[in-house]
């Protein structure tokens, strides 16, 4: 039986070690590794609604000794934390994405394509998908053009906060840059209206200081720009490839309708994890108090009971919106319809205006990561 956990980068098809397991163990054991792994979309979507299914630890006892501001913001993020904390800091994260101004993706996708651009040539990846999400939050947020710079170019640094297991020289740059980071968030975050207004209103529904709130507000603005930094990489990354595979390209509607059928077949986040607060119990299987639990939502998305020819790529399958690729339950993703929003104008904009648009490499290379399946470049012509 081959191991629940394996880097992207060593694996050509993980779909097909996903649909074994679909076949024959939808909930599996995984002695080597000491978790679980659920593959089936039905115990996937339960597992994941029930309460005591909680998000586990990263950097217990700060064993990872990050400095004062690292950790502050690590602690406060919506993503990685549980019960009322969940909460309060959800509420915040979405009070803040829901504040966002309207932003045109076409204008910084431009700018990106023309500034990278060598003879007809670009990496997709590295000139594009690394920037333009987190550059159209940025913007969406009216960030000066100095702390946009700042912010951008430390984004793939501060985002390695997330990581159970961090290098070395990996805490090493987030210590570095965090103080300044967190500064600059917070003088932001102080003249805008939202922020005063809300501060002292959370603090009073939730018993809180202003200033706990304060380090709330700034720690999830932090988290956005991290969570569109992977993940808003893959949308865009993934898309483009089952596009140009598919000619799925003739208008807008069918560009949509592909990056969701996208989502579903060759989705950017593979799986996500978990740690159990209580037993649990799926079908006829019990998952003890403690376990570890890796739930692929990958593998779900790919259950022919609920997709039918679920290996076949079909934009017009009816219920492709189902996917689990933004999660589901009460940490789902709050940037959904955001990012398909996006990709979608990107892409339209690439193939409106470079109506050529194809592949210079078919053989894509995998970064080294577990819960994601993420290109490290694309070669295309333009
Ligand atoms: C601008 C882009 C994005 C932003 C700002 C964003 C933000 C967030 C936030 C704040 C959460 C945590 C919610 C919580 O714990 O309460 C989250 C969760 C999640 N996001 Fe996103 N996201 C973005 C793009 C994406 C994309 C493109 C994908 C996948 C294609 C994605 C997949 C997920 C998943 C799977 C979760 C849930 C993780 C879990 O339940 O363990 N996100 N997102």
């Amino acid at each position: 039986m081959s191991s629940t956990l394996f880097l992207q980068s060593d694996v050509r098809d993980p779909f097909s070690l996903y649909e074994t397991m679909l076949d024959k163990n939808p909930i599996y054991w995984d002695e080597i590794n000491k978790i679980w792994a659920i593959y089936s979309y039905e115990y996937c979507v339960e597992f994941l609604k029930n309460t005591n299914a909680f998000i586990p630890i990263v950097n217990e006892n700060n064993e990872q000794k990050l400095n004062k501001y690292a950790l502050t913001i690590l602690t406060n993020l919506t993503r990685l934390s549980n019960g009322i904390q969940h909460e309060i800091s959800r509420e915040i994260a979405l009070l803040l994405f829901s504040n966002m101004k309207s932003i045109a993706v076409e204008t910084i996708l431009s700018q990106l394509i023309e500034k990278d651009s060598i003879e007809n040539k670009i990496d997709w990846v590295n000139s594009v998908c690394k920037k333009l999400p987190i550059l159209i939050l940025l913007k969406s947020f009216e960030f000066s053009d100095n702390d946009s710079e700042f912010i951008s170019d430390k984004i793939e640094i501060i985002s390695k906060i997330m990581l159970p297991n961090k290098t070395e020289e990996q805490i090493k740059s987030i210590n570095e840059i965090s103080e300044y980071l967190y500064f600059i968030i917070e003088n932001h975050l102080s003249i805008q209206s939202l922020y005063e207004d809300s501060l002292i209103k959370i603090s009073r529904s939730h018993k809180l200081l202003p200033d706990e709130i304060k380090t709330k507000f700034v720690s999830n603005l932090i988290g956005l720009f991290i969570q569109s930094y992977d993940a808003g990489r893959g949308i865009l990354s993934n898309s483009l490839l089952q596009i140009i595979k598919h000619k799925s390209f003739a208008d807008k509607t069918q560009i949509q309708k592909s990056i969701l059928e996208t989502l579903r077949f060759d989705p950017p986040i593979h799986n996500t994890r978990r740690i159990t607060n209580a037993d649990i119990i799926l079908g006829n299987t019990l998952i003890k108090k403690g376990d570890s639990v890796l739930v692929v939502l990958a593998a779900a998305n790919r259950d022919s009971e609920k997709f039918d020819n679920a290996s076949i790529f079909n934009s017009n399958r009816t219920n492709n919106n189902d996917n689990l690729t933004f999660g589901i339950g009460g940490h789902q993703c709050l940037a959904k319809y955001f990012s398909i929003q996006i990709a979608t104008e990107a892409l339209w904009y690439l193939f409106e205006n470079f109506k050529n648009s194809t592949l210079l490499e078919n053989n894509i290379q995998y970064e080294s990561l577990i819960n994601a399946r993420l290109p490290k470049e694309i070669r295309i012509s333009i």
